[in-house]
């Protein structure tokens, strides 16, 4: 198999496809450059090996063309982390675009614009619900016939294919997977694949013990997977946020209004018999910040400052209350897990982190990993939320690994085996 390292990218036009999902604001700037700044050692080892790049990827979910979403908005920011003037296409498949591509000179790099503008990089057809079976089953014909040319096109424009997106390695789509099978000699991993899967193998297959999992977020139904992988792996459990409600009004504990899964009652307690048999032990919350919220939605456009807030144990939520944030007795709890762990993976925050007011157990939990982290252990947070989170409280440079990828990530450690890293192994 080719490494980024090994190959002999002189001369040649790299296609890496990025991750360049990002978040943007109103005046389309990049809120949170991670993403790109991952980007840059992969584009900078095929400049200095006398190659040039052509970079791909999506933002958001498209329906078709539109300002919106085009990736021209991120052109500044990538310039100035890359420290050069880019090219940039106005869109794939045009023959400005194969103009472009076949004049690339070494060290030039040419942007694509959102492969999603096209419906052939998903490959998911719209079918109208009036059409009939033979309808739908052309219509699906005719775009994999489209698709087909669509991975011709972008692959005709380079030499070798550099998966460099694992953010949407766990999509089976034109530029994140089917492609790979046009350089069946000239494919690889650029260097935040090879990152992640360093990261993610050490956490998941060669541990070291104490192994401290920690999970959060408001859904169980979204991680159940997961919780049965790790139970496994895990020595510890740590349970926090929205999710824990659930854990514990199965245990027969009052949670007033808090989010709760009721369907996964059985399953929460499934779960904690399952851990006790597996002798993992299971930390959920045991204090938590509950607010008065008579509607959260009113609360939420004055970013509840006027919302009363005080702690409760997490049994006794009174009615009418909401639990929004780990209270300090359970962070003291889990502080004592955490700093005697040698291997953490994070996932999910543990309050609201996104109110200000609900956001100190999350900081705390934060805290605990960076601590961890000086005192060597391994610490690997991953998943959109708790990424956003240490990125927030600016601690992200503080831990051992921050995972790029949120959905990705989440399936990598279900055991699923992604289909953009499928295609470069084999
Ligand atoms: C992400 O942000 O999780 C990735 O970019 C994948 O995006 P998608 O869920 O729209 O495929």
């Amino acid at each position: 198999m080719q490494t980024i390292d090994t190959y002999n990218f002189k001369g040649k036009r790299a296609l890496i496809r990025f991750d360049f999902n990002v978040p943007l604001n109103e005046k389309f700037e990049v809120t949170d450059d991670s993403r790109i700044r991952a980007a840059i050692p992969t584009i900078k080892k095929v400049l200095a090996g006398g190659g040039s790049v052509i970079a791909m990827s999506h933002l958001r979910r498209p329906k078709g063309p539109t300002d919106k979403y085009s990736l021209r908005h991120i052109i500044p920011i990538l310039e100035k982390l890359v420290g050069q003037k880019l090219l940039f296409t106005p869109d794939c498949m045009g023959q400005e675009t194969a103009e472009m591509s076949k004049n690339l000179k070494p060290g030039e790099i040419l942007l694509l614009e959102n492969l999603r503008f096209y419906s052939e990089e998903e490959g998911k057809p719209i079918l109208p619900d009036e059409a009939t079976e033979d309808e739908k089953k052309e219509i699906k014909a005719e775009l994999k016939e489209k698709q087909k040319i669509f991975i011709d096109k972008l692959a005709g424009y380079a030499d070798c294919y550099i998966n460099d997106a694992f953010g949407t390695a766990h999509r089976a789509h034109a530029s994140t997977a089917l492609i790979a099978a046009k350089f069946p000699n000239d494919k690889m991993f650029g260097y935040v694949m090879e990152g992640e899967l360093k990261a993610i193998e050490k956490v998941l297959d060669k541990p070291e013990h104490p192994f401290t999992a920690i999970l959060g977020g408001s859904k169980v139904s979204s991680k159940i997977t997961i919780i049965k992988r790790l139970l496994d792996k895990v020595d510890n459990l740590i349970i926090g946020g929205g999710m824990s409600f659930t854990f514990i009004k199965a245990l027969g504990g009052k949670i007033g209004l808090s989010i709760c899964e009721n369907d996964y009652l059985e399953l929460g307690k499934e779960i904690l018999d399952e851990a006790k048999a597996k002798n993992v032990n299971v930390y959920l919350p045991s204090e938590v910040m509950i607010a008065d919220i008579t509607d959260f939605e009113v609360a939420k456009t004055s970013n509840f400052e006027n919302v009363t807030t005080k702690f409760s144990n997490i049994y006794e939520i009174p009615d009418n209350w909401e639990g929004v944030d780990a209270g300090p007795a359970s962070i003291e709890t889990w502080k004592e897990v955490v700093m005697n762990s040698k291997t953490i993976l994070w996932n999910g925050p543990v309050g609201i982190f996104e109110v200000a007011k609900f956001a100190n157990g999350t900081f705390n939990m934060s805290k605990l990993l960076v601590e961890a982290t000086e005192k060597g252990a391994y610490t690997l947070i991953g998943g959109g939320d708790s990424v956003a989170a240490v990125n927030q409280f600016g601690l992200a440079d503080k831990v051992s690994y921050v995972s790029t990828g949120g959905g990705a990530l989440l399936e990598f450690i279900e055991g699923i085996e992604l289909p953009g890293i499928k295609a470069i192994r084999e």
